[in-house]
């Protein structure tokens, strides 16, 4: 009985220092300490949203963005980035600017995506992101499908290092109207077997 007890107690407090009151699944998907799909799981400032048993980040511009991987260890996740048109070099987020993060969230866009922008106004030339004819945007727009529409625009590429906002990738009609990103680009490798998605970091509470 005493055994029984013992064992008991240590697999509760095992399960609660492993996972601090973390959320359900999410359909087949984990939803580790600090995300948050309800209010009684995770920390409130984390949230995501379970929705069709899809796990979905929302941004400030009200837009869901589907979470394809989590590293809870890291704290990070990678989500989608979003469709561009099959006829029109448009982002489906561009109605709203693109990816929009709030500067009071926890989380930010890390500094491991590469951002690829299509359709770019002429006046990019004179920003410091990488337009020339070699950038690595050209090689997206002509062996990746989706980038099709996007084929013989003004394309530019850039490291979302420390030099940039980390909480908004930007598009608008008269800029640059389509992106997508990769995370942690090996320019080496064929853009077929490149990382899609926008990584953000998250700032781990305390
Ligand atoms: C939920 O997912 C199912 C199966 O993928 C799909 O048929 C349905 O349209 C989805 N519903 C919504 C509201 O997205
Ligand atoms: C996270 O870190 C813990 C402790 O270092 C380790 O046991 C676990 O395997 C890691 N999980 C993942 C998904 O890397
Ligand atoms: C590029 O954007 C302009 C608006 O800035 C739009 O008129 C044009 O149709 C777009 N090009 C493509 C290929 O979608
Ligand atoms: C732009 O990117 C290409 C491909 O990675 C590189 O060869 C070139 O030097 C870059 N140009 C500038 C101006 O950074
Ligand atoms: C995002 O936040 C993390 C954690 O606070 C920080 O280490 C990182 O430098 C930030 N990234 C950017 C691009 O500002």
């Amino acid at each position: 009985m005493m055994k029984v007890v013992i064992l008991a107690v240590t697999f509760i407090s095992l399960a609660h220092l492993s996972s601090p009151n973390s959320c359900s699944k999410c359909g087949n998907t984990e939803v580790p300490y600090p995300l948050s799909t309800t209010k009684n799981c995770g920390d409130s400032s984390y949230r995501v949203y379970c929705i069709n048993d899809t796990l979905q980040f929302l941004s400030e511009e009200k837009i869901f963005y589907k979470i394809l991987s989590i590293d809870a260890n890291a704290s990070r996740l990678v989500i989608d980035p979003p469709d561009i048109g099959r006829k029109k070099c448009y982002s489906s987020d561009l109605s709203v600017g693109g990816l929009k993060i709030s500067e009071s969230s926890p989380f930010n866009i890390s500094k491991r995506n590469t951002v690829l922008l299509f359709n770019c106004s002429k006046n990019l030339l004179l920003s410091p992101l990488n337009c020339s004819s070699n950038s690595i945007c050209r090689e997206y727009e002509q062996k990746i499908e989706e980038g099709r529409p996007c084929r013989n625009t003004l394309c530019c590429s850039y490291l979302k290092d420390a030099s940039m906002t980390s909480h908004i990738i930007r598009v608008r009609v008269e800029g640059c109207t389509a992106y997508t990103s990769v995370v942690d680009l090996k320019t080496d490798d064929p853009p077929t077997s490149w990382n899609y998605g926008i990584e953000l970091d998250w700032l781990p509470p305390n």
